[in-house]
């Protein structure tokens, strides 16, 4: 995780990249730091967030167009003043930001320590920009092959910006396995691990690619390299993204702008792909590779988090539409476990940022056993959207708030329209039910809307049940992932323990939980195991339990029993998780927000999780 920035050209480098590091926070945010260039170089850092960084160096001398810029999530060495980037090498003329680890770091800062290296930090970065100081001293080589020479050695991930003293017309950037885009303005450039701070300076950028390097001058074109010295011709790409998509357009919170804006972003996510009228689902990123879903062995979903849940509703409409066997994995245990991968396998990879490290070593793991890989990623060109075999895009557009909302249903859509057209395909489905379905799924984004309209009843639960210590959710089939998913999404941005689980299980743990004291959250919709989950929440009446329901629109039944009811709009089963997700995360939303927590920023969280 962690974000960084660069900036060179005309303008005062500090208010563009304190900009940069508030439109990144969301990768990190526990320290924060900058380095300037104006003659000197000059470094101010502190523990805490951009705003800490901010107050504390106000009156300090900010002056200097060029400049590097870091917010952090610590990964070794605690939040601390010392650790926050950017770190000095040993003679305070070069300093260097970093996203990602150096794992040989240990074995490096020994060799270092021999030679007389004093460490400051804890971290991995200082030992870097040590090593490239003394390949640059004793080899007697120029800044940017010492950079070159230093990345050969290092074993591991990073984005690096590094900048010198004695170089004061150009920033050398580089990366593996962590992103990196360089914005390419009017005599200016700008680097940033996503393109949110570049946006507004110009659409013009290139993606580094793992391994490359970037000199980046002042004047002129920029130049990149491979670490293994092979020159490389900049491939210069237009972005697509808006301003006003990385702005809270009057919301307080970016969480709550964009679970408002699900209705447009699943329309997005369809937008060119859905024709119900005609029954046609096209995804044009996979089209020469529906052939392989539809023969295949297996489907191995891999994913992380939120994703995950999504992967997980993916598995119920893949088999349930499409007939295909499916294995949903966390990336992180998958990668590890030594697990049976068929060249017959298709692996779809789900992830917002399209960086995290588990998911992507996944991927490298799967493909090296010959299995096909779709991606279905938000960012776009990000690490994993490229290192897939073909792929989906989400259209969610920027998801700026940690706790994942918009990217979630937008990830369920495109595995609905996947399993819609493999289904269609193969046969799997009546020709009648699968236009019902399309047509259903026209409707989906005025029924999200419709759902949304729950919020004041919403407020006044969230209200009520804001000071509890704990939180169960109950669903069945596919209503199962989206009781996983509230409850992370309670916990992650409100710190109250949520469980999700699946109904039916309850009776084999967690009804032991259940007093006058537990709120349970069931989701309860009609269709499907809709008898069942009546009887659940009758399990728990009996045990006082309080109930607070998400049903059917006009259910009686259930408003009978529950202490409180949230109504959504009915839709075809396999649409549910689009619509009751919805005031689930405005519940966790709501309490998060009265218990006085950081929603765009909870604790410990990162958005883009680029370590194991
Ligand atoms: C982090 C984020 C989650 C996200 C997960 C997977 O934990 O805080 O919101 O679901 O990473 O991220 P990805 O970008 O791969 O979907």
């Amino acid at each position: 995780m962690c974000g960084i920035v660069g900036y060179i050209g005309p303008r005062d480098a500090y208010p563009v990249l304190m900009k940069g590091l508030y439109r990144l926070e969301y990768r990190g945010y526990d320290s924060a730091g900058v380095a300037l260039m104006d003659g000197n170089l000059k470094l101010y850092k502190t523990h805490g967030k951009v705003s800490d960084l901010e107050n504390k160096i106000k009156n300090q001398d900010l002056s200097g167009t060029i400049g590097i810029a870091h917010t952090r999530w610590a990964t070794h060495g605690e939040p601390n003043d010392v650790n926050a980037h950017p770190h000095f090498s040993h003679s305070r003329r070069l300093a260097i930001i970093h996203n990602g680890i150096i794992e040989n770091y240990g074995s490096l800062k020994k060799e270092l320590v021999n030679r007389g290296y004093v460490f400051k930090s804890k971290t991995d970065t200082e030992v870097l920009i040590h090593l490239i100081e003394d390949i640059q001293v004793n080899e007697k080589v120029d800044l940017v092959e010492a950079v070159r020479i230093a990345l050969n050695h290092v074993i591991g991930a990073y984005a690096i910006v590094v900048v010198s003293q004695d170089d004061p017309d150009k920033l050398i950037a580089a990366k593996k396995g962590s992103p990196l885009v360089i914005g390419i303005g009017e005599k200016e450039f700008l680097i940033a691990s996503d393109a949110s701070p570049i946006v507004e300076y110009t659409k013009n950028v290139v993606y580094l690619d793992d391994e490359e390097l970037a000199i980046i001058p002042r004047h002129g074109r920029i130049k990149i390299k491979t670490i293994k010295n092979k020159d490389k011709t900049p491939y210069i790409q237009q972005l697509e993204m808006q301003l006003s998509a990385i702005e809270k357009s009057g919301f307080p919170h970016f969480m709550l702008k964009e679970i408002y804006e699900q209705p447009r972003s699943i329309k997005d996510s369809m937008r060119g792909r859905l024709n119900s009228a005609k029954g046609i689902v096209s995804l044009g990123g996979i089209i020469d590779y529906e052939q392989k879903l539809m023969n295949c062995r297996r489907v191995l979903i891999v994913a992380c988090g939120t994703s995950w849940h999504a992967g997980l509703v993916g598995e119920y409409l893949f088999e349930d539409l499409a007939r295909i066997p499916v294995e949903v994995e966390y990336a992180s245990e998958f990668r590890y476990r030594n697990p049976v991968i068929y060249e017959d396998d298709v692996v779809i990879a789900i992830s917002q940022s399209g960086e995290t490290a588990d998911t992507l070593a996944a991927i490298e793991l799967a493909k090296a056993k010959g299995a096909t890989i779709i991606g279905i990623c938000n960012v776009v060109g990000s690490s994993i959207a490229r290192a897939t075999h073909a792929g989906s895009y989400t259209h969610a557009g920027p998801e700026i708030g940690v706790a994942s909302t918009k990217a979630f249903t937008a990830q369920v859509t495109i595995l609905a329209l996947m399993a819609l057209s493999i289904a269609n395909k193969k046969g799997t489905i009546p020709k009648t039910r699968f236009f019902q379905l399309l047509s259903e799924m026209d409707s989906i984004p005025a029924k999200v809307e419709k759902a949304l309209e729950v919020n004041d009843t919403i407020l006044e639960i969230s209200k009520i049940f804001k000071d509890v210590r704990n939180f169960l959710y109950l669903g069945r089939g596919y209503n199962f992932p989206i009781a996983l998913e509230g409850a992370l999404k309670l916990k992650e941005i409100s710190y109250i323990h949520a469980e999700g689980y699946p109904a039916a299980e309850m009776k084999h743990g967690p009804i032991a939980l259940i007093d006058e004291e537990m709120p349970v959250v069931v989701i309860a919709t009609k269709k499907g195991t809709y008898d069942k989950v009546v009887s659940n929440i009758q399990e728990v009446k009996a045990r006082k339990g309080i109930i607070i329901a998400i049903v059917t629109e006009g259910d009686e039944v259930v408003r009978g029993m529950a202490d409180y009811v949230i109504e959504i709009p009915e839709t075809d089963e396999i649409f549910v998780p689009l619509v009751a997700t919805i005031p689930l995360q405005l519940l966790s939303y709501h309490i998060a927000v009265m218990r006085g927590c950081n929603v765009d920023q909870p604790r410990n969280l990162a958005k883009s999780v680029t370590v194991e």
